[in-house]
């Protein structure tokens, strides 16, 4: 009897041990999951719900085919966020090469936002049809009534066709534009963009206090940022959107919001190679927003450590706590890229983000 206590009690302390293992974010190292395989959910999001995070991101092959979706969107889950749980693939993508999302087609940056009217969970993506390269600029959506799927795609599109942006009070008269009058390359590709909706690339979903969701996405040949109003049930778009940082390519858009201030961190446009990120605040979703330059600092900081963003987390249950989400691109060898986990300090309302090597969510208690 006293072997078998022993034995349950090791056993149990064994499990228990075997899931906490994590007790720390290491930057930029290989990350294994619960199955010990580095984790595969690149350009990623999360979401909260039921005490659990999930992370949704593009699941990637080995080598440059890994650039394309071969599989589809994969989900972890995780209570403390240093250890996740795969649980194998939300999303996947179709043998019909007919499918808007046909194996080998591009499918980046899922970000799933759950809907309590509708009780569903709603993952959009930035889409590329298969052999068209970076053309099509397309948002996808798939939802799914359970939180790790499976995700049943539903329609992909060029956004607010037909509509013409929205002007927040207080919006610089020169950013105002007439499609008979085009002011630069930017408004140019807009007014050619408007009968068959924005091009939509690198984006995110935000979801206000009010539960109002917004898509930000890279529109105009990325020129510009589109930060569009969502319909209610957050599979579509309403035709109300403000266009941001017109004509200063922002990618790799990443929203949060502390203190009734919105806060955006984004990066440029060198496609996977790094660059300096950059950081805007406005008082509403729809702007005006203020260019701040580079969030980051230090050593690293002009390529933001190596990274592109990817989402801020809030973290449940913690004030001022918030984590700056990049991607380590690979693209030689895609399955290899690694995620940047860092934790945003504020100065007042200003931002900063510096490199560590080993934290935890202890940081944010000081
Ligand atoms: C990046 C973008 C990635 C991917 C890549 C392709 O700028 O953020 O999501 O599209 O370009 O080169």
């Amino acid at each position: 009897m006293k072997y078998q206590l022993a034995f349950l009690f090791l056993i149990l302390f064994g499990a228990a041990y075997a899931q906490q293992k994590n007790k720390d974010f290491t930057p930029g190292t290989l990350w294994p999951d619960d199955k010990g395989v580095h984790i595969n959910a690149h350009g990623g999001g999360l979401l909260y719900k039921g005490g659990i995070y999930y992370w949704f991101g593009e699941h990637k092959i080995a080598g440059g085919a890994g650039n394309r979706a071969m599989v589809g969107v994969h989900c972890y889950s995780s209570k403390d966020l240093y250890n996740w749980k795969d649980e194998g693939i939300a999303l996947s993508v179709s043998e019909d090469p007919a499918n808007d999302i046909a194996k080998g087609c591009i499918l980046e940056r899922p970000k799933v936002v759950y809907n309590a009217k509708t009780k569903k969970y709603v993952m959009w993506f930035h889409l590329e049809l298969l052999g068209q390269g970076y053309k099509a600029a397309r948002a996808g959506v798939a939802t799914s009534n359970k939180v790790t799927g499976p995700y049943t795609f539903v329609k992909s599109y060029r956004p607010n066709a037909g509509f013409q942006p929205y002007y927040p009070p207080g919006t610089d008269k020169a950013e105002i534009l007439d499609c008979a009058q085009p002011k630069n390359k930017s408004e140019g590709f807009f007014c050619r963009d408007v009968p068959g909706g924005q091009m939509a690339r690198d984006m995110n979903v935000f979801i206000d206090d009010d539960g109002k969701a917004y898509h930000i996405f890279s529109a105009e040949e990325n020129f510009t940022l589109d930060v569009a109003e969502m319909t209610d049930d957050y599979t579509g778009h309403t035709g109300k959107f403000s266009r941001v940082y017109a004509g200063h390519q922002t990618e790799a858009p990443a929203i949060f919001k502390r203190n009734g201030i919105y806060y955006m961190i984004g990066s440029g446009t060198t496609g996977w190679a790094p660059n300096p990120a950059r950081w805007f605040t406005a008082k509403s979703i729809y702007g005006p927003w203020t260019y701040h330059g580079n969030p980051c600092v230090g050593k690293g900081a002009e390529i933001t450590f190596g990274g592109q963003s990817t989402y801020v987390l809030p973290v449940t249950g913690k004030k001022n706590a918030f984590i700056f989400i990049a991607d380590k691109w690979t693209p030689k060898d895609a399955i290899d890229g690694r995620y940047l986990w860092l934790p945003i300090t504020f100065k007042g309302d200003d931002i900063e983000i510096s490199w560590v090597d080993k934290w935890n969510l202890d940081v944010f208690n000081k």
